[in-house]
């Protein structure tokens, strides 16, 4: 007998960005119930410390769990990459990041054995896809490319903007020159650009999506534990904590829902 779980998913990112996944869950996971965190008044993370994101990311799980979810994903590049071990080994349900479901894919991607991972400094910084690739294959090569300005362009909506376009081809000049053939958009800001990557990035270059790979990593967790949700359509809550208009606006953009609600909240106190 199917057991229909409609507990929540609880999804969370430093700011918007983590509206690429929500946006993969409306494609692959329908039926589930959704609670969105996007840090707002505290984005980026990506310049910040282990142990400021560590500490970020409690509070915001502490958030969650006064709202009965049954899974987390961290829809967070940074906080994947920095804080997903300290999170599993304090929280007793299941908790996926984007890192190592966006590793995995890149792995199964790539034809040439050079991969280039694109992320925030924090996200770099900690090392975590190319220690997730290099776990599983050894012979694989990585090459990694810091970009910290792409998420403050992706939050002004300039997804195709000329100064984007040069930044992305300042950003992926190592690792073309590198002759990668696939690319992790390390970031969940990222998939946002993902067109304009692409172009400068050349055809024949494999992006992987770290948004979608996270999402399909949970579908396939709801559905090897029997803990998929029985409804037809699932709902979406959404919280941040400052800038609640430019949330809307911006996830009204991307997302199919027709209008947004969100709630301001206080993460601090938590
Ligand atoms: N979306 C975050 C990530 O995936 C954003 C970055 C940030 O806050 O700097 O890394």
């Amino acid at each position: 007998m199917k057991n229909m779980n409609n507990r929540k998913i609880g999804v969370f990112d430093s700011g918007l960005g983590g509206l690429t996944v929500v946006r993969e869950m409306e494609r692959f996971l329908p039926a589930e119930n959704v609670i969105y965190f996007g840090d707002t008044a505290r984005v980026p993370y990506g310049n910040k410390s282990k142990s400021k994101i560590i500490e970020f990311s409690h509070q915001i799980m502490r958030f969650l769990l006064r709202h009965d979810i049954k899974a987390v994903i961290i829809a967070c590049g940074t906080a994947s990459s920095n804080a997903l071990e300290e999170l599993q080994e304090s929280y007793d349900l299941p908790i996926i990041g984007v890192a190592e479901p966006g590793a995995s894919a890149a792995i199964r991607a790539t034809r040439n054995g050079r991969i280039g991972v694109l992320g925030t400094a924090a996200t770099i910084r900690s090392g975590a896809f190319e220690r997730l690739i290099r776990k599983e294959n050894q012979d694989l090569e990585v090459f990694s490319q810091a970009c910290p300005l792409f998420v403050p362009l992706v939050e002004e909506g300039w997804f195709r903007e000329d100064v984007t376009r040069q930044v992305v081809r300042r950003y992926i000049a190592p690792i073309k020159e590198a002759g990668v053939d696939t690319v992790i958009l390390g970031c969940t800001h990222y998939p946002l650009l993902k067109d304009l990557i692409q172009e400068e990035m050349g055809e024949g270059v494999r992006l992987i999506n770290v948004s979608e790979a996270a999402t399909l990593q949970m579908k396939d967790y709801l559905e090897e534990h029997d803990m998929t949700s029985g409804l037809d359509k699932g709902e979406y809550e959404f919280y941040a904590s400052d800038s609640i208009d430019q949330f809307r606006t911006f996830s009204e953009q991307i997302l199919d829902l027709r209008e947004v609600a969100v709630s301001k909240i206080n993460i601090e106190k938590y």
